[in-house]
């Protein structure tokens, strides 16, 4: 059987939220994208957010001009994201629901329920010949719902089933599970590029980088943290590693 390759993408916002609790330049998360990238990331990606909380419209600007993999430009279907994007051109742009007052992003974009401004922003970045994805909740209705979209990409939220594996609840990492794979053969099948995020760290990614539907990961907090402990090349790498066993295992 021949595997799907999957990509690593690693998110880089944590280092901008380092730098930024001292408001200076230190350290530069233009750096570490591209040390992720010497030890193996597939692709670097990057949340500007409405309110700058981490990364900055300069950062954005130079992982655009200097980057040699593909750069995913996270950000909310607003005018002012989509403006910079077209400006930039970065090989993607993972479409995401911002709330101010949220920590990180707590869930998928409601394309079953509310996509109208979704959709000429999804066509202006596609025409741009920018892959756009959408970040979603795994589950077959909203499957159906990107492909009537017309993006080309889903990127199923892992954050529940991250939760349940932080929690040790078995019950709910194997519902979580099946939830997952579910979406990712039917997404699959609908013609849908599908990728995974959010949560992901080495005690929960096998499982995952397992599915064989999968293309992509991008994963960020779990990486930044564990720098600290390892240094960032060594994090890539035994994620990396990790996501491969789980990924060969699994074709066994
Ligand atoms: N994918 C998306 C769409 C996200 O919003 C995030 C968080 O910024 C991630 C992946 C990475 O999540 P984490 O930082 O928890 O690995």
């Amino acid at each position: 059987m021949s595997l799907r390759p999957l990509r690593l993408g690693v998110n880089i916002d944590h280092v901008a939220t380092v730098r930024n609790a001292r408001g200076g330049t230190y350290p530069d998360p233009v750096r570490a994208a591209l040390m992720a990238v010497e030890a193996g990331a597939d692709g670097i990606t990057a949340h500007l957010r409405e309110d700058r909380r981490h990364i900055r419209d300069s950062d954005m600007e130079t992982l655009a001009r200097v980057l040699t993999v593909p750069l995913n430009f996270e950000m909310a279907a607003t005018d002012e994201m989509v403006a910079m994007a077209l400006r930039l051109k970065p090989h993607a742009a993972c479409l995401v629901p911002e709330k101010r007052e949220e920590r990180t992003t707590e869930g998928g974009l409601d394309i079953v329920g509310g996509h109208a401004h979704l959709r000429p922003r999804i066509a202006a970045l596609s025409g741009a010949g920018i892959r756009v994805s959408l970040f979603v909740e795994p589950d077959r209705a909203v499957m159906d719902a990107a492909r009537r979209l017309e993006a080309p990409v889903v990127e199923l939220h892992t954050g529940t089933y991250c939760e349940a594996v932080a929690a040790g609840d078995t019950a709910r990492i194997a519902s979580e599970l099946v939830r997952i794979a579910e979406a990712a053969a039917y997404g699959t099948g609908l013609g849908l590029e599908v990728h995974a995020g959010h949560g992901l760290a080495l005690d929960s990614v096998g499982p995952v980088a397992a599915l064989p539907e999968i293309a992509e990961l991008n994963i960020g907090h779990a990486l930044i943290g564990e720098a600290i402990f390892v240094g960032l090349p060594q994090a890539v790498r035994d994620m990396r590693a990790a996501m491969d066993a789980a990924r060969v295992g699994a074709c066994r």
